[in-house]
């Protein structure tokens, strides 16, 4: 049986999830990402998912690893691409010319922070099949399962 490769990419001053203001993007962290998965997709479709995880503060790392992404034909991408989700067009070019699926992935509920509506635009889900924000870690969980349904309706 083939596995579904997905990449959880994590752009800026997201290397401390968890420990960030908690209070807006919740007490979580990454490390608790592969016990969720297990628990919400079940033991038999969490192993067939090979996971793989990245995180880089710099916009240019985060195109390396998406080129990198496309030279390995990665099957999906769950991209919180922090503030430069807002802001980079760079991110944006390169999702749309390495055409795999992409699930633009938030903790926080980016369209209800009303005080700062420069978070309510996207440049990154232009390129995405699809948008997940509001639940903290769980948002994680969701893309992924998100992208092997997608995977899944593929290749059955
Ligand atoms: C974020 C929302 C962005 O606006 C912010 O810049 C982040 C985190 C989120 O996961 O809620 O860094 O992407």
């Amino acid at each position: 049986m083939t596995n579904c490769r997905i990449l959880v990419l994590n752009g800026p001053n997201l290397g401390h999830i968890g420990l960030r203001q908690p209070e807006i993007y919740g007490s979580r962290g990454m490390d608790a990402l592969g016990d969720m998965l297990r628990d919400s997709l079940g033991q038999d479709v969490a192993a067939r998912i090979s996971l793989s995880t990245f995180q880089a503060n710099g916009e240019g790392q985060l195109i390396d690893r998406l080129e990198q992404a496309w030279r390995d034909q990665l099957d999906g991408i769950a991209f919180n691409a922090g503030a430069y989700t807002h802001t980079s067009l760079a991110l944006a070019d390169c999702l749309a010319w390495i055409g795999i699926p992409c699930v633009e992935v938030h903790l926080s509920n980016i369209f209800a922070r009303t005080d700062q509506p420069l978070r309510h635009q996207s440049l990154i889900g232009r390129s995405a099949i699809g948008v997940i924000a509001g639940f903290g870690m769980m948002s994680y969980v969701l893309a992924v399962g998100a992208l092997w349904q997608h995977w899944l309706q593929k290749n059955s």
